[in-house]
């Protein structure tokens, strides 16, 4: 696929996002939300990053007496993985996270998404913690400190 960096198109989800939003987690995780916890979940910081269409979204949270914000899920159609997306998701989101005086950020990701393990590193995340799972799929904590 054609190697295209996007110009930076993200903007709060609006409702009549939910059903793209909805396909691509079909896309791209096994076990997808669906739309009464997306609605849910997502109360705080929605994004989508909208192309010709919505092609990926994050979803984030402040918690932590609003000093640290957690990334809920971020994810990108399949075939608009490696345009620079994603990493177009995080800028805003910290762009958002700077005008509320949040420092940091943090994730945690399952050491078999190798993708979003190196798309943080990428991002500038450190890995600071590892949690062993029994079934050897270990949960790594990742931050990013924006202050
Ligand atoms: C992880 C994910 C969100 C990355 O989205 P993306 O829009 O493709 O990411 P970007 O194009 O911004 O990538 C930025 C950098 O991250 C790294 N990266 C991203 N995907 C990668 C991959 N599959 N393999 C290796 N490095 C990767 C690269 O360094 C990339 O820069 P480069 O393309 O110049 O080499 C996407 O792969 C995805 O939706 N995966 C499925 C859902 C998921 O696992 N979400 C995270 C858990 S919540």
């Amino acid at each position: 696929m054609e190697n295209i960096r996007q110009p930076m198109i993200v903007r709060v989800a609006k409702q009549e996002d939910y059903a793209k939003v909805i396909e691509i987690e079909k896309l791209s995780f096994p076990t997808a939300w669906d739309y009464d916890f997306l609605e849910k979940i997502s109360k705080d910081i929605f994004l989508v990053f909208n192309g010709q269409e919505v092609c990926g979204y994050l979803i984030a949270g402040c918690c932590h007496e609003n000093i640290v914000a957690t990334i809920l899920k971020i994810a990108v159609h399949p075939e608009h993985r490696r345009k620079g997306i994603a990493t177009n998701l995080v800028h805003k989101l910290v762009e958002i996270l700077k005008d509320r005086k949040i420092t940091e950020i943090d994730v945690i990701v399952i050491d078999g998404c190798k993708p979003a393990i190196l798309f943080y590193k990428k991002a500038g995340f450190k890995t600071v913690s590892t949690i062993p799972q029994a079934s050897n799929d270990d949960l790594h904590e990742m931050k990013l400190t924006i202050g």
